[in-house]
């Protein structure tokens, strides 16, 4: 995939700002902290285009960010960040919720895993979710250059294993330190997108 343009185009807190143009949408989606900014920024090889923060739960809105005039990238608000509060939470998550089950152009959910540890409970139940609402997914164990060559193999099945993964569906080991998994990630990107 060869970016020819990426931008930032808004920060959403509702269905009203969403894009109108119809373009396909591939939403970012992950705990707190696991690399969602960071893997967008990879992918579009720009520096700082979405921010990333070693402070968890900076991102807050739904941020679209528009590549190539032919689709968008939807990062999503980290869920299990326990420093908001409980009323911010579950407007997030109803935002959130609504998006994902009635969002007509979303064509696929990338989910990011830390893959130094077993996915956690919050990671199991997304997945699940997803899964119960038929919502196609990538799920992307992120993170890969903190461990070492050889662990990064038996770390992935550790996270298929838990997530119950079926056989066909991707799982892309990935790195936004090293770019481990960029164009493998493209390449599933591209076709759901159908582009
Ligand atoms: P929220 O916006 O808070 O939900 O977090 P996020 O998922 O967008 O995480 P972000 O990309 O901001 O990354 C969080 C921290 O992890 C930052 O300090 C990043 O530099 C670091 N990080 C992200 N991806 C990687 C990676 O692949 N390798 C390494 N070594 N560090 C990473
Ligand atoms: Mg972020």
């Amino acid at each position: 995939m060869k970016i020819k343009s990426s931008e930032f185009i808004i920060s959403a807190v509702g269905p009203k700002q969403y894009p109108e143009d119809g373009l396909p949408e591939i939403a970012l989606a992950g705990r707190s902290n696991v690399g969602k900014s960071s893997l967008i920024n990879r992918m579009l090889l720009r520096r700082n285009l979405a921010r990333t923060s070693a402070q968890p739960g900076k991102t807050q809105q739904l941020n679209y960010y528009r590549i190539n005039e032919e689709l968008y990238f939807v990062d999503v608000p980290g869920y299990g960040y326990a420093k908001v509060s409980k009323t911010e939470r579950e407007a997030w998550g109803r935002m959130i919720e609504l998006y994902l089950r009635e969002r007509e152009p979303l064509r696929l959910v990338i989910q990011l895993v830390d893959l130094r540890h077993p996915p956690t409970a919050l990671d199991i139940s997304m997945y699940e979710w997803l899964s119960h609402y038929r919502i196609p997914i990538c799920i992307v164990g992120t993170k890969a250059d903190k461990l070492s060559r050889n662990q990064v193999p038996k770390h992935g099945k550790i996270v298929r294993e838990t997530l119950g993964m079926p056989k066909g569906q991707p799982l892309v080991l990935f790195s936004s330190e090293t770019g481990m998994g960029r164009d493998e990630l493209w390449s599933i990107i591209a076709q759901a997108a159908d582009i």
